[in-house]
């Protein structure tokens, strides 16, 4: 496998530099966890969303969209299993007083070789023990034993604070989506099998810090529940792994940067569950979860709600829960793997670096920047954009040398450069540069619309 350029000290630099991404909270001293995306950011994150909506939802057939409340009845986290099982064997290190995961722990000082999901909190314990694994933030051996806390974040409404009016931050989006199988069901008169998709924030009280946004206590999610009945599960559980890993390929990762985990230990309510891992500065770790539900979810809030969740199959009459395949995609996640993916470091003939994120163009926070030659050419230049930028997001930039300007955008994978030029002038055509190549082209202005709509399609 070639070497990469990518390390997360580098990229997190980059993505200050080039607003997008901020530590959040910053002038008060940041906090742990959390980030701010900036102007090119929140550009480049909508188009993730929007490729994975466009695919997921938009091109699947029988597939539906809902944007359910972050804030849901406290009985959904009950029927969902969350109140009493969600949550992370933590140890304190007495001395510094850091909190850790002990799978983590385990994790990192077996260099992924001994896998913590198959041990119990005794077995933990005993492993941390007996491999002296120490403190990774002040290299001491003194911890308290293991410690469960739930991941929810609580809240309360109403002017009172009373454990009747505790209510939650949603950890999942995916508890939106079953409690309104019956209404999308309904509305749309879908069939079985059809799906149920979702993008929105989850919150979960983290506490392993590092990595960027890998792992965030606030983040959005990306997921899709697919109904079906029982006994079809198995073959579109399958289909869904192969659905994940295409749209990821498709968006430009490498195949030698992704690779299948199987989980060792599922759920108490999973037939099958995996991930699909990413090849990330820091090692393997997961950018996915596929997982085999069964009829547990719609069972549940069936028992907790008290309404009938069946569904009536029209082809027999018959009445059945449907089983769920469920894909899970952090979209911070996705956007971390995005980054890592795209960036590179080119040296160029006389020994000149240059940074470039290659991203798919459609996921480039422009698609491209119209640069004057000279200033003299701004009106020619500006009124190009004036025209792109109702189709397309695109940007204007008089200011520097070209070469510097150039290089600007390669910065944030700015995918085309468009140069007003004097020919322009002349003949009405502009030069279109091409991020990955370099390579420029001349071409008419009035063909760039239909240029760009070719080249950044996804
Ligand atoms: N509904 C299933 C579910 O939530 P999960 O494996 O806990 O499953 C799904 O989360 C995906 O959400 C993960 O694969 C990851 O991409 C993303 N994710 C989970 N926790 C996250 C966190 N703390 N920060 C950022 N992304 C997270």
């Amino acid at each position: 496998m070639a070497e990469r350029a990518v390390t997360m000290e580098k990229l997190v630099a980059l993505c200050k530099a080039r607003g997008i991404i901020f530590p959040g909270s910053e002038i008060y001293g940041g906090m742990g966890n959390t980030w701010d995306y900036g102007p090119v950011g929140v550009e480049i994150k909508n188009n993730i969303k929007r490729a994975w909506w466009k695919r997921f939802v938009q091109e699947s057939e029988n597939s539906y969209g809902v944007d359910a409340a972050i804030l849901m009845n406290s009985r959904v986290w009950e029927a969902s299993g969350h109140t009493t099982s969600f949550s992370d064997p933590k140890m304190d290190c007495k001395k510094c007083k850091t909190r850790h995961r002990a799978d983590n722990l385990i994790e990192a000082h077996s260099k992924g070789k001994v896998n913590p999901d198959l041990m119990s909190d005794a077995e933990m314990e005993a492993y941390i023990a007996e491999h002296h694994v120490c403190c990774p933030n002040c290299g001491n051996f003194d911890w308290t034993p293991i410690r469960t806390f739930n991941l929810m974040f609580e809240t309360s409404r109403g002017v009172t604070d009373e454990s009747q009016n505790k209510i939650y931050l949603r950890p999942e989006t995916a508890q939106g989506e079953f409690v309104n199988f019956l209404n999308v069901q309904r509305t749309t008169r879908a069939k079985v099998p059809f799906g149920i998709a979702q993008i929105g924030k989850a919150f979960r009280n983290e506490i392993t810090p590092g990595n960027f946004i890998f792992r965030t206590i606030e983040f959005e999610q990306m997921e899709h529940q697919w109904f079906c009945k029982e006994g079809t599960d198995g073959e579109y559980y399958e289909e869904y792994k192969r659905r994940a890993f295409a749209f990821l390929t498709d968006l430009g990762f490498s195949p030698e940067h992704l690779r299948f985990h199987d989980h060792d230990k599922l759920a108490h309510y999973a037939k099958a569950a995996c991930d699909i891992q990413y090849l990330y500065p820091m090692g393997w770790s997961e950018l996915n979860g596929i997982h085999n539900r069964t009829d547990y979810d719609l069972t549940r809030h069936q028992q907790y709600s008290g309404k009938s969740l069946l569904y009536v199959d029209p082809t027999d009459n018959s009445r059945y829960i449907p089983y769920v395949i469920e894909y899970s995609i952090g979209a911070d996640r996705l956007m971390l793997a995005v980054l890592c993916e795209a960036y590179d470091e080119e040296t160029l003939e006389g020994g000149e670096t240059r940074n470039v994120l290659r991203f798919h163009p459609a996921i480039a926070a422009y698609k491209a920047a119209i640069l004057p030659l000279q200033k003299s050419l701004a009106p020619q230049a500006r009124a190009i954009w004036e025209t792109l930028k109702k189709q397309f997001s695109v940007t204007y930039d008089e200011a520097g040398s070209i070469g510097k300007r150039y290089r600007r955008q390669d910065e944030i994978g700015t995918p085309y450069c468009i140069t007003v030029d004097f020919d322009t002038l002349e003949n009405g055509t502009v030069t279109v540069r091409e991020r990955d190549s370099m390579a420029q082209i001349r071409i008419s202005a009035d063909a760039l619309s239909g240029y760009l709509a070719d080249h950044c399609v996804f």
